[in-house]
């Protein structure tokens, strides 16, 4: 028997990717409404000692070796700083990354150093202000790029970048957004839109695609294939103009990557989750609260695991978006 997080097509998850809040302070159009969701409870919310202690049971009896923060916006969390310190104290100590708008990083980004943070994902979809603006409905451009430089300066290293294109909105900023990443020494990746926004707007003529992106980055600059294995990564990445810049792309929806999908997910609510679009989900909080032990949280958890679909369906007949948006399962 397996003692990891193995499913029924022989998966073994290693990378647990956490939800600290599902609180944003922007309000992206393409995931949020202007008014925001309806948050949840505070009771319901995972304390820092239930956090920790579910990390623990993941990273000493289930196999995780890769720990990623997530959100909403994981700065929101009230004692972030103490989180990533205890987290980077299990044994064996797993690497820690978070992915967040960048927004307070400016300030925190040492000592979230400090506290052991190892990498950072930051989330940026234009470089104009104005448009910046417009997408998140807060005109809060500088801090980002504040926070990213703070980032990098701080030793974070590679500082990644994620950018979502939209159609009528910022498509044409695929080659503006790598220039500034090459100058900056940011490391750029394009995702694909996915099916997971809050107002169930997404529709597929609206995403742009991998194929679409690449064509318009061939127009100014020459790709070659990275010379590295992807293994689990979602990512595809090319070298730029021969290197040592890079790009990558996550095509989610038109080059799926579930069969070496790595990833296993607990919700700000402890709920654990084996994909973004599963609602098989499993509440580890209740029975936290319940008194279970370690090892009886641990098999709740592999059940999930177990279960856990071949991939998600977006490209078939009757997909149905999941009911939690992202900001409520963590990107
Ligand atoms: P590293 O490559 O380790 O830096 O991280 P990452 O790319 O896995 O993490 P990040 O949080 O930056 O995720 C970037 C984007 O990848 C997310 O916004 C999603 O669009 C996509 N993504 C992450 N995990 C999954 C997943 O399990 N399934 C799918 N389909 N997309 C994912
Ligand atoms: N599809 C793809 N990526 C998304 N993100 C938010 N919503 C979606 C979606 N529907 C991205 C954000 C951020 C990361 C956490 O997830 O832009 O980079
Ligand atoms: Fe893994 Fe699900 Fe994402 Fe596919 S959609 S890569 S199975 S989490």
């Amino acid at each position: 028997e397996h003692p990891g997080l193995v499913d029924s097509f022989g998966r073994v998850a290693t990378d647990l990717r956490v939800s600290l809040t599902d609180r944003c302070n922007l309000r992206c159009t393409y995931c949020m409404p202007a008014e925001g969701l309806d948050w949840m409870p505070s009771e319901q919310v995972l304390s820092d000692d239930e956090l920790v202690r579910l990390m623990r049971i993941a990273v000493e009896l289930l196999g995780v070796t890769d720990i990623r923060l997530t959100g909403g916006e994981p700065l929101l969390r009230p004692g972030l700083e103490q989180i990533v310190e205890r987290i980077t104290a299990l044994e064996p100590r797993p690497r820690v990354s978070m992915t967040t708008n960048g927004i307070g990083l400016a300030k925190r980004a040492p000592g979230l150093v400090a506290a052991g943070l190892d990498r950072i994902n930051v989330s940026l979809d234009t470089i104009d202000r104005e448009r910046f603006a417009e997408l998140t409905r807060r005109d809060r451009l500088p801090h980002v790029l504040a926070g990213l430089a703070a980032a990098r300066d701080a030793g974070l290293s590679p500082v990644k970048i994620n950018s979502v294109l939209m159609r009528g909105y910022n498509e044409h900023e695929a080659v503006p957004l790598l220039r500034f990443c090459l100058e900056e020494g940011y490391h750029l990746r394009f995702i694909e839109q996915m099916p997971l926004d809050a107002q169930h707007g997404w529709n597929r003529r609206d995403m742009i695609t991998a194929e679409e992106i690449l064509a318009m980055l061939g127009e100014a600059f020459t790709l070659s294939p990275f010379p590295a294995p992807r293994g689990g990564a979602p990512a595809e990445r090319w070298l730029v103009d021969g290197g040592p810049g890079d790009v990558g792309v996550i095509a989610s929806v038109t080059r799926p990557f579930c069969s070496a999908c790595e990833r296993t997910r607990l919700t700000a609510d402890g709920a654990v989750r084996s994909c973004l679009f599963s609602n098989d989900e499993t509440d580890l909080r209740s029975l936290v609260r319940a008194g279970a032990r370690d090892e009886e949280v641990a098999d709740a958890w592999r059940d999930t695991m177990w279960r856990k679909l071949a991939g998600h369906e977006i490209n078939e007949a009757g997909f149905a978006q999941p009911i939690r948006p992202m900001s409520a399962i963590g990107g």
